[in-house]
C-alpha cells in the first residue's frame, strides 16, 4: 500500500512496546486499594483510623475544668482552642492524675501568636515581645485565659476580691 510500509510496521511495534511496558509498571506500581473509593488509596483510610488520637479537643477539656472555661469566656481567647496553647493533651484526658501537663514557658506560647510582624493583619493585638515585657514571663501581668489587662484593678487584686465573695 505504501511504499517501505516496513518502517511503519517498526514505528507501531515500539509504540506497542512503550504502551505494554506502561500497562505492566503501572500495574506494579499502583496500591491495590487505589481508586477504592476515589482517586486516591483505600487503605489510608484505615491507616489513618489506626493512628493513635493526640487531640482531646477543647469540649473535652472544658468538662473537668470548668472553671478555665468561664474564665475564658470572659475575654477574647474565647476563640482560641485548650490545646493550641497547652499542646496535644489526649494522653492527660484519658488519665489526667498519672499523665500531668508540661508547664508552658509563655515567652514561647505567647510570641508565637503575638510578636509583632507586620505581615499580621492591623487589627490583630501583637507586640514586640522583647520590649514590650522585658524579659519578664508574660502571665506575671497578663492572666494567660482572660489576658486583657483591665486598668484600675491587678488582677491579683481582682481574684482576691472575687475569692472574698
Ligand atoms: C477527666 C478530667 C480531665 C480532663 C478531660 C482534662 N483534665 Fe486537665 N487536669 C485534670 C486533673 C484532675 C488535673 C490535676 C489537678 C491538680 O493536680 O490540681 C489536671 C491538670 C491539668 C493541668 C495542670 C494544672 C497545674 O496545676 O499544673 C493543665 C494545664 C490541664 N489539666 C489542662 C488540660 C487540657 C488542656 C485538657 C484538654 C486536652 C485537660 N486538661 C483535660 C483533669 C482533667
Ligand atoms: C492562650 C493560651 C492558653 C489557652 C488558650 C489555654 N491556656 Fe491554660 N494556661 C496557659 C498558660 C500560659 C498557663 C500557665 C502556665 C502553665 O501552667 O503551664 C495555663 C495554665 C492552665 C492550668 C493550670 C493553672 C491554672 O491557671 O489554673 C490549667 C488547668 C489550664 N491552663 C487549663 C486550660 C484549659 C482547660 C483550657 C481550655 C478551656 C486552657 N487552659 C486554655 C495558656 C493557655
Ligand atoms: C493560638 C494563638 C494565640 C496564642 C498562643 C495566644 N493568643 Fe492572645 N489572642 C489570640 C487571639 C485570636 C486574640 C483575639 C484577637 C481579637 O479578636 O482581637 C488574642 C488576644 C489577646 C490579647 C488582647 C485581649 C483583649 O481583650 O484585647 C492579649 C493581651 C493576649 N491575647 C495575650 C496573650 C498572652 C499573654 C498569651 C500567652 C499566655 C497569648 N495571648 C497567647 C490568639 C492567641
Ligand atoms: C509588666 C507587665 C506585662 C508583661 C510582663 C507583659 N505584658 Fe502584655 N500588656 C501589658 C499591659 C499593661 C498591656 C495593655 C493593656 C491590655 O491591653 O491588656 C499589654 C498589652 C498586651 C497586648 C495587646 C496589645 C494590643 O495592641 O492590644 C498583647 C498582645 C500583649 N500584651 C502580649 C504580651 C506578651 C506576648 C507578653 C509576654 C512576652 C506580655 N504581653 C507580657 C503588660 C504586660
Amino acid at each position: 500500500m505504501f511504499k517501505d510500509g516496513e518502517h511503519l510496521i517498526r514505528l507501531a511495534a515500539v509504540f506497542a512496546l512503550g504502551l505494554a511496558a506502561f500497562v505492566i509498571l503501572r500495574a506494579a506500581v499502583v496500591p491495590r486499594s487505589f481508586g477504592q473509593y476515589g482517586h486516591y488509596r483505600g487503605a489510608a483510610i484505615a491507616e489513618i483510623a489506626s493512628r493513635p488520637i493526640a487531640l482531646a479537643g477543647h469540649v473535652t477539656c472544658e468538662s473537668c475544668h470548668s472553671d478555665i472555661a468561664d474564665q475564658k469566656k470572659l475575654g477574647k481567647h474565647v476563640v482560641v482552642a485548650c490545646e493550641a496553647c497547652h499542646g496535644a493533651l489526649a494522653a492527660h484526658a484519658e488519665d489526667p492524675t498519672s499523665v500531668q501537663p508540661k508547664k508552658l514557658d509563655t515567652a514561647v506560647v505567647c510570641a508565637r501568636c503575638h510578636e509583632a510582624n507586620s505581615a499580621k493583619p492591623k487589627w490583630f493585638p501583637q507586640v514586640a515581645t522583647a520590649d514590650h515585657s522585658g524579659g519578664i514571663a508574660c502571665d506575671t501581668c497578663h492572666q494567660p485565659h482572660r489576658p486583657k489587662i483591665e486598668t484600675g484593678k491587678s488582677e491579683t487584686a481582682k481574684t482576691e476580691a472575687e475569692g472574698k465573695k
